[in-house]
């Protein structure tokens, strides 16, 4: 996630990037920048660690506004902290390519070497400079560095040396480049990372969604996979990363700017919920080799050694985040690993217990709430290492820790988490596979096994998300009840007890989870005639027992809407199912969740409540 814009035609190239950024703050806000080509002082480049406004306000009254041609940049950090030189736009070492990217270069470090030993200078430490400095390099290569003035007969040369780098580059990314010596063009491309061409008239836009430039054209044309575009003020054509044309026809966009930023969604909370199989991929990305089996350990550098050493792990969190630490603490238990998890608000008595034996993993989204900050403090003290799971990069957290695994979902801005949740899952399944292989606890058949699972969960839950129609008709019969309850055993409690979280968050109404086999300790109590309870009940060695719950609560009056799979429907009995496809057990609360986060979402809506603003919450508690 990151905003990217470009422009191209007759006007003030710089106002028209501005605002657009501005437009696309809600995809990153760490840092900002835009770079032109103006008459008097060629390539030319502003950047600031923060929002748009202050770039907007440094810019005010500078040459960079006369420009015609430009491209800008929003960005929430992935590789390098936020700061000034790691905002981009990036350039080459003679300043005369300029870049801005939205992805995750995944052979970037490859690709550093080998550039770093042909003399190449990097000023930061992002995955995307070495696209640029590549580019440079092909440019070289093509032997026709030319000089200023003779702009399109260097065009082919900047299109061949842009496509040989991509064809270089492994992982996700949106890119917009500016050759200082092509001043009539620019080039886009795009590869699992979304991005988009606005046609006007005289002038052309690029951007990472049509919230950018809706202001100035409604038609559109959305780049595919696997393809370029070379961007004139007059003119665009399409190329595969082949260098064939290909052809496209425009759209017109029916959104109006506010409806764009959030994908055509009513709430952000909504979009980020579809947005998860993209959160898996993310987080997943880079990490797991599909046929070794095998995790890479490059980001995070987690020495073999105190992995075999540790005795146990200790899980603190909080929220959401805490919940997705009650299945790590499952998942590592399973592979032989003790395991256990806490509220980081009630682990200071526990913290008396950690010692060097016991690895800390520390679950943020933000990496700055404060509870979770103190209770890293605390383990740290008593001699423990902390491994940060987070989806900030330069958070408070990320400094404090000894390890950092980023789940690379990009910015949540609905204050109910949801496809940070899904990576926070996501990235304890990368954990306690790796720890388990490095252990030596699994084969490497099996490991195998549950990475190529792991592997097709994004498809799977898309396949979850086309049930949202039944999921809003189950919502909406359900929409005026004042209590709710949720059930489940095993490794699904914790997505029981989110699904009651994410109601109580943004519909204010009372919301139990439970695990299943302890209602009739006391909690069945409550059950009356016609309250919701909603059981997960997917294939499981425990589903029998979950089936006699569901028909103990059933007993009592109670309305069940059961979680079920294809082939667990059969041994449940209940007025209304929500199926979600089957996958291994251990995997399948990244599936669970999802049409309880949409029955809650859809809850809310017919309520009429402020579903990305609930209220008496923020999105980071920094207090304690
Ligand atoms: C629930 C929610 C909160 C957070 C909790 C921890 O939807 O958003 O419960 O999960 O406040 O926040 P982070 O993960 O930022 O530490």
């Amino acid at each position: 996630m990151c905003g990217i814009t470009g422009y191209i035609g007759e006007k003030a190239a710089t106002d028209i990037l501005v605002d657009g950024l501005k437009r696309l703050e809600y995809r990153g806000y760490d840092s900002c920048g835009v770079a032109g080509i103006t008459p008097k002082h060629g390539l030319y480049l502003k950047r600031v660690s923060g929002r748009v406004d202050a770039l907007d306000a440094i810019i005010a009254k500078d040459p960079l506004r006369k420009g015609v041609i430009g491209i800008g940049h929003t960005r929430w950090a992935t590789h390098g902290v936020p700061s000034e030189d790691n905002a981009h736009p990036h350039t080459d070492c003679d300043n005369q390519v300029v870049i801005v990217h939205n992805g995750i270069i995944e052979n970037y470090l490859e690709i550093k070497e080998k550039l770093l030993k042909t003399g190449h200078k990097f000023k930061s430490e992002t995955d995307t400079e070495i696209v640029v400095h590549l580019i440079e390099e092909k440019i070289k290569s093509l032997n026709k560095t030319g000089k200023s003035g003779d702009g399109d007969l260097l065009e082919p040369v900047f299109f061949e040396a842009v496509r040989r780098a991509i064809e270089e580059l492994r992982g996700s990314f949106a890119m917009t480049i500016l050759w200082a010596k092509c001043p009539n063009m620019l080039l886009a491309a795009r590869q699992h990372s979304p991005l988009v061409i606005g046609l006007g008239d005289g002038e052309n836009f690029i951007a990472s969604d049509v919230s950018a430039f809706l202001k100035h054209t409604k038609k559109a044309v959305f780049l595919n996979d696997g393809e370029m575009a070379v961007v004139k003020k007059d003119s665009v054509k399409y190329f595969n990363f082949k260098g064939n044309k290909v052809e496209h026809a425009s759209v017109t966009i029916q959104w109006d700017s506010t409806m764009a930023e959030k994908g055509g969604y009513k709430h952000f909370m909504l979009k980020e919920i579809h947005e998860q199989p993209e959160s898996v991929e993310n987080t997943l990305r880079g990490r797991l080799l599909p046929l070794k089996g095998d995790i890479l350990q490059q980001e995070i550098n987690l020495p073999s050694e105190l992995i075999r050493n540790i005795k146990g792990v200790q899980i603190i969190a909080c929220g959401t985040a805490y919940h997705a630490g009650m299945v790590g603490r499952y998942v590592f238990e399973n592979f032989g690993l003790p395991a256990s998890v806490d509220f980081a608000s009630e682990f200071s008595d526990r913290a008396k217990i950690i010692n060097k034996d016991i690895f800390i993993i520390a679950v943020s989204q933000s990496g700055e709430t404060a509870d979770t900050l103190y209770a890293v403090r605390e383990a740290k003290a008593s001699g423990a290492k902390v491994l940060a799971i987070t989806n900030t990069l330069g958070s408070t957290l990320t400094r404090e820790a000894d390890f950092v695994l980023y789940t690379h979902c990009g910015p949540e801005i609905g204050v109910a988490s949801t496809k940070a949740f899904i990576g926070q899952m996501a990235a304890m399944y990368v954990l306690a596979i790796h720890f388990a292989v490095i252990r030596g606890n699994i084969f490497d058949a099996d490991a195998r096994k549950y990475v190529n699972e792991l592997l097709k969960i994004p498809r799977l839950i898309e396949a979850t998300l086309a049930n949202e129609g039944v999921i809003s008709d189950v919502a909406d019969h359900f929409a005026k009840s004042e209590h709710f309850l949720f059930i489940a055993r095993h490794i699904n409690f914790p997505i029981a007890l989110e699904g009651a979280l994410k109601i109580k968050e943004i519909s204010y109404v009372h919301a139990e989870g439970y695990a299943a086999g302890e209602m009739k300790h006391g909690p069945i109590a409550i059950i009356y005639k016609g309250m919701p309870v909603l059981a997960i009940a997917t294939t499981s060695k425990m589903l029998s027992l979950v089936a006699n719950n569901i028909e103990e609560a059933k007993a009592r009056g109670a309305e069940v809407i059961a979680i079920v799979d294809e082939d667990s429907r059969e041994f449940i009995k209940a007025p209304r199912y929500i199926v979600v496809p089957r996958t291994l057990e251990i995997l399948s609360p990244l599936l669970t969740v999802i049409p309880l986060q949409l029955f809650a979402y859809f809850i809310a809506l017919a309520k009429k409540c402020d579903i990305d603003k609930p209220r008496n919450l923020a999105k980071s508690v920094t207090v304690r």
